[in-house]
């Protein structure tokens, strides 16, 4: 495995791993780009892209354009030696390391905004958040020029902005989505979530409670959005330092809310636990044979 932190040192090995290839089609790219600090969610994002194509590359970069200036950039926790290792181990052929001036260099005035779509969910209670991650993730896929991209349905919204780039954008690439990985007890797996203490880390189950619960109550039958709504809200505020930040029932693609869920819908959920951000959804398949399937058409 290569580790570069050379935007043109990377570009130069990647033709040369797409060069040395004697197959009659040539391997394709599968790209994993993560803020380190990984675990299981990111593990399975490797390994799918390990299952889809003949070079696996990862990024590892925590980029302080999507972070407010209060937010925790400065203490996000990094643990590259750690990742390298998890990373080795699981096949990949090059991490890309960057540094943020090598990203970022001085006087850098280029963004990408996917206008809308950016400014709702974690868009609404972040501002300015997913037009960092949209420009990061731009520069990414220009610098690894993947075919395939993997992403966590764990960032939902991050998923819709970037389907949407993609889309709007013409990258030459598709976005794969894999499942959100969870902790046995049922809390969705976040480098975030080393910050909790054990009482918090235990408060924490109530955002996947809080799913489950309105899970449940539409598997009976309820598709109002309304009823389900009522049903996390509750569940979110049981513990005693919970604040939540949004409850929401949407359609996957443009994040906007809907009255009624039996075509499909998102829910998602965000909420402080003591002063940590955790956030956590789950899809609702239709109940009419009309789904909300992410990135594809409606029928
Ligand atoms: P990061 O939070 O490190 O996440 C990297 C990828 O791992 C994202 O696609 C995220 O959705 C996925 N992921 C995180 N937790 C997961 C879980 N429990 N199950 C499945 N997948 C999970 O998301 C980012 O970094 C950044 O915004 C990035 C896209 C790298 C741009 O800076």
């Amino acid at each position: 495995m290569q580790i570069l932190s050379d935007i043109s040192e990377l570009r130069t090995v990647l033709r040369t791993l797409r060069a040395t290839d004697d197959r009659p089609t040539p391997r394709s790219v599968g790209f994993v780009p993560t803020m380190g600090a990984l675990h299981d969610g990111h593990r399975s994002l490797v390994r799918a892209a390990r299952q889809h194509c003949g070079i696996v590359v990862a990024s590892i970069f925590v980029n302080p354009r999507q972070f407010a200036p209060h937010e925790d950039f400065s203490r996000y926790p990094r643990t590259l030696a750690e990742d390298c290792q998890m990373l080795e181990a699981e096949g990949v052929d090059v991490v890309f390391t960057p540094t943020a001036e090598a990203m970022y260099p001085p006087g850098a005035a280029a963004f990408v905004d996917v206008e809308e779509v950016s400014d709702r969910l974690d868009g609404a209670s972040r501002p300015g958040h997913f037009r960092g991650v949209a420009t990061v993730v731009a520069k990414l896929f220009h610098i690894v020029q993947p075919e395939l991209a993997f992403f966590g349905q764990k960032d939902a919204a991050q998923v819709a902005v970037l389907r949407k780039m993609v889309r709007d954008l013409d990258f030459p690439l598709e976005i794969i989505v894999c499942p959100t990985v969870r902790e046995p007890d049922g809390l969705a797996m976040s480098s975030r979530n080393r910050y909790l203490s054990t009482e918090e880390r235990r408060q924490a189950l109530s955002l996947s409670r809080a799913l489950q619960a309105a899970q449940m109550q539409a598997a009976s039958g309820e598709h109002r959005a309304s009823a389900l709504l009522q049903t996390m809200r509750a569940t979110l505020q049981e513990g005693p330092s919970a604040r939540v930040d949004y409850v929401a029932v949407v359609d996957p693609d443009t994040l906007l809310p809907l009255d009624d869920v039996a075509s499909g819908a998102l829910l998602a959920v965000a909420s402080y636990v003591g002063s940590t951000r955790l956030i956590d959804n789950a899809l609702l398949a239709s109940t009419t044979g009309n789904t909300v399937v992410p990135g594809k058409k409606k029928s």
